[in-house]
């Protein structure tokens, strides 16, 4: 039997100078925790809102962290309200509003005051909501830095794209740009920029980034994705259950860490809840695919994948839950077994190449 608290993968995508881009999913499984008596800190937190008038900060609802206007992040564009029927109240307040930069080849925000050689999460969001009220979709990259980052393909007129990198930045502030490929207008909702302790996610270094595919939180872990303060690092676990698939469980008990997982620092809000194969899976077998989509700066893209796992569940003493991690055929030397509440991550340390999906 297998327990899957959480999971992730990512890939890295060939090199320019500083940055090699890895493309990163991760999953794992969350319930939210009961808020702890101390508020981790958010020193270095950069929050824009883009498009917001100069005057408008505010206090995000779901997460208390203060965002602010874009006003001397950028010189370029324009700031826009999407249409009045993507107006809805219930969203994050930074998908409301966007700038664009019509009269540009290249609009560019720069984030200051870093640590020259530190570790961070940057994270843009796009989400067009017919913004210019053409109902025309568009497509133009994100670079971080002089690194291409990846293309942001609108498909959905009111989805939002994110995009997020984990980058060592090389100096003192980093430019985020958005350039224009003739698939119309470059916009963009949400800037963040989020520090991070250097041991963390030790497969972003000097010369190569990670790029995030997707991160998900496993098993029945309610509608919104787990953020800050659950996670001191504001990243997004995003729920994943599927009752037909998989059986959910979950603990209200606190799950702790091993050294091990220092690396990726996995909050105990995601662990807490987990799936397991469900009964009438003959094999026991949990299965995940994803693709990793070459593009023109990284045409043999690498990856790396990230598993979240916990033993959740008291077992009978003679009982033992054991199982292999099978990456594209190739499995691991020795079964993996889990600990009663404590978090491991299972993770190549070195990208995998050449492969465009996953399995
Ligand atoms: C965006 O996606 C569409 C549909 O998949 C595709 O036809 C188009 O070429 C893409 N544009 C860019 C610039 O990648
Ligand atoms: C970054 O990690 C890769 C292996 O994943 C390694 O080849 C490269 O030398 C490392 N760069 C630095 C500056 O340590
Ligand atoms: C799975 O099977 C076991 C043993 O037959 C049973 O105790 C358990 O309730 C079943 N779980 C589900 C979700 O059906
Ligand atoms: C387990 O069974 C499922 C179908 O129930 C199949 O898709 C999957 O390939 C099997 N996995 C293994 C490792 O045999």
């Amino acid at each position: 039997m297998c327990a899957c608290s959480g999971m992730g993968r990512a890939m890295v995508i060939a090199a320019r100078p500083w940055l090699r881009l890895l493309l990163g999913l991760a999953a794992a499984a969350g319930v939210l925790q009961v808020r702890g008596q101390r508020t981790p800190s958010i020193t270095g937190f950069i929050s824009i809102d883009c498009g917001l008038p100069e005057q408008g900060g505010y206090v995000d609802a779901a997460t208390k962290i203060p965002y602010t206007s874009d006003a001397g992040f950028t010189d370029a564009g324009s700031n826009r309200d999407v249409s009045a029927e993507y107006m809805d109240p219930r969203m994050p307040r930074t998908h409301l509003n966007v700038r664009s930069f019509p009269d540009t080849a290249r609009g560019c925000y720069t984030l200051p005051s870093l640590t020259p050689g530190s570790k961070y999460l940057v994270r843009a969001t796009f989400r067009y909501g017919n913004y210019d009220g053409l109902n025309k979709l568009p497509a133009f990259d994100l670079y971080l830095g002089v690194n291409f980052w990846r293309t942001v393909n609108v498909s959905k007129v009111d989805a939002a794209v994110v995009a997020e990198a984990i980058a060592v930045i090389p100096d003192d502030s980093v430019q985020v740009c958005l350039v224009n490929v003739g698939s119309g207008t470059p916009f963009i909702s949400a800037l963040a920029l989020r520090p991070l302790e250097n041991s963390l996610y030790p497969q972003a270094n000097a010369t190569q980034a990670l790029v995030l595919i997707d991160r998900r939180s496993l098993g029945d872990t309610g509608v919104l994705p787990i953020r800050y303060p659950d996670d001191p690092y504001d990243r997004a676990w995003v729920p994943w259950s599927d009752p037909e698939v998989w059986t959910d469980i979950s603990t209200t008990e606190k799950v702790r860490e091993t050294i091990g997982n220092l690396r990726f620092h996995v909050p105990s809000a995601v662990m807490q809840t987990a799936i397991i194969a469900s009964n009438d899976s003959r094999n026991q077998t949990i299965d995940f695919s994803w693709d990793v989509e070459p593009n023109h700066a990284y045409p043999v893209p690498g990856c790396i994948g990230i598993l979240y796992v916990a033993e959740l569940q008291i077992l009978a003493s003679n009982d033992v839950r054991e199982f292999n991690v099978i990456a594209n055929g190739k499995k691991n030397k020795l079964p993996y077994t889990l600990e009663y509440l404590v978090a491991d991550a299972i993770s190549n340390r070195e990208p995998h190449h050449g492969y465009n999906q996953y399995n």
